[in-house]
């Protein structure tokens, strides 16, 4: 856990710069006349009709990220969502109303998939720990892909699929052993994490394939790890993996399909990463020349940024000489910042932007006036992590108000846990100036009722 005195950064950036060419693509959070609103609607407004803690999405930005991503990976390219980043049933319906793909790793989150569209046609299924009962209920689909991770898994596989009418098509995951340099928690692809089969065992899955019956070598699959802020290990990805494509070509098999697993970055606190044309340029071309169809399976860059976390600050407190804000959100609801010492853009929903005279509305007062003091943001729960930032420059801030933070539609509602025995927060989708409770607030039955029924 990050210490009090871990210098993260105190300044907040602005704004964040738009990926070129991404006009349309307006921030999910833009601070107008009654504040800071998701796409028009102001989040005080939002606070007191659905409580807080309470989890925000813009349908705008969401839609904007997809059709983005989309256009610079078109068809042949499949881009998946992957479920695991937010699975609300009503994001994915949005999201496969654009022609989105699924990507999941449970049968938890295939069943969301069935219970959203309906069908796996465009579902690739990963996962290193999958139970048999999952790989039955995979096979009774009609699923896209179906990634292997292990020699074990694909015996597994060969004996359940066996007589199955259609082959299943299977991508083998293969550990490429590329540093992504992003969080080692985070981190998938080198030798010594636990994903995929290493380079050297590929052989030996080729010999298992080999003359299969009800399953078929449709591609191969690499995912190299999440926050991925450079295009440059994705190419080496590809590289590792056409090696192996072309071993298979030579072992007689057709592989179509290259998955090169999901990634890419958000720029959490204004830092450069890359645009979304970035990692097509490193991905693309190297696939396109050997004649190989594209799946991606992107989470946090389609849902992070529409979405944040409004949370009510309970208390002020001075703990020795620090300042200290206690909110109503706490790890429980947003396990980050506590768990990688992730970085958050924190604000108070009613404050204009620090640094900016006027807002995108040009309604705002100038922001000099209220001057900016660290403080720390931690929330109610009992433990010493329970932080979201260490001394991060803010105004005043009284107890009563409420704060944003930003970038939260990612591994937010989707890691949140009733620790504490404090209820899930509601999600609420914000279109076209209207606010849609996509999950009603959780309530004390629901914490208890799976007891009370044994
Ligand atoms: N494919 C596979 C096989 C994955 O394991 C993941 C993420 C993805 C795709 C999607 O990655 P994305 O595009 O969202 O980066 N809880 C962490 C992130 C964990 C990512 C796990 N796997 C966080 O909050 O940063």
């Amino acid at each position: 856990m990050p210490s009090p005195m871990t210098p993260y950064p105190r300044r907040q950036p602005v704004s964040f710069a738009l990926e070129p060419g991404a006009a349309d693509a307006r921030p999910a959070f833009a601070f107008g006349p009654e504040g800071w609103a998701c796409d028009g609607v102001p989040l005080a407004e939002l606070a007191r009709r659905f409580g807080t803690p309470l989890y925000c999405y813009s349908r705008a930005r969401l839609v904007a990220n997809y059709r983005r991503l989309a256009a610079a990976f078109p068809a042949p390219c499949v881009v998946c969502y992957s479920v695991k980043a937010n699975p609300n049933l009503t994001l994915l319906r949005e999201l496969a109303a654009l022609g989105a793909g699924f990507d999941v790793v449970s049968a938890g989150e295939l069943e969301r998939v069935l219970r959203a569209v309906g069908s796996a046609s465009r579902t690739v299924f990963a996962g290193v720990g999958k139970t048999p009962e999952a790989l039955r209920a995979a096979l009774a689909t009609d699923l896209f892909m179906l990634n292997v991770e292990s020699i074990g898994e694909l015996r597994q596989v060969l004996d359940l699929a066996r007589g199955r009418g259609l082959p299943l098509p299977v991508a083998v995951r293969v550990n490429p052993d590329v540093d992504p340099h992003t969080h080692r928690f985070i981190t998938t692809g080198k030798r010594e994490n636990k994903f995929g089969i290493e380079r050297a065992q590929f052989s030996e899955a080729l010999e298992l394939l080999r003359g299969a019956d009800g399953v078929r070598l449709a591609g191969l699959h690499a995912h190299i790890g999440s926050q991925v802020e450079s295009a440059r290990p994705y190419a080496e990805s590809v590289e590792r993996l056409l090696e192996l494509v072309r071993a298979a070509r030579e072992a007689g098999f057709a592989p179509e399909w290259v998955n090169a697993g999901g990634g890419f970055a958000l720029p959490y606190d204004g830092r450069d990463v890359p645009a979304f044309e970035d990692y097509a340029a490193a991905l693309r071309p190297a696939l396109e020349a050997e004649g190989l169809k594209l799946v991606l399976e992107i989470g946090r860059a389609i849902v992070g940024d529409a979405g944040g976390l409004v949370t009510r600050v309970l208390y002020e407190k001075r703990p020795g000489d620090r300042r200290l804000l206690v909110t109503d959100a706490g790890m429980n609801d947003l396990l980050r910042p506590a768990l990688y010492g992730a970085w958050h853009r924190i604000w108070p929903v009613g404050r204009p932007p620090a640094e900016s005279s006027t807002s995108a509305a040009g309604a705002a007062e100038p922001a000099g006036a209220d001057p900016l003091t660290p403080a720390d943001v931690a929330g109610p729960i009992c433990e010493s992590s329970d932080y979201f930032a260490f001394e991060r420059d803010l105004p005043s801030v009284e107890p009563g108000e409420c704060l944003l933070i930003f970038d939260a539609g990612a591994y937010g509602m989707s890691m949140a846990s009733q620790y504490n025995s404090h209820p899930r927060p509601a999600e609420v989708l914000v279109d076209d100036g209207e606010a849609r409770l996509i999950r009603r607030r959780e309530t004390f039955e629901d914490l208890v009722e799976a007891e009370e029924e044994v």
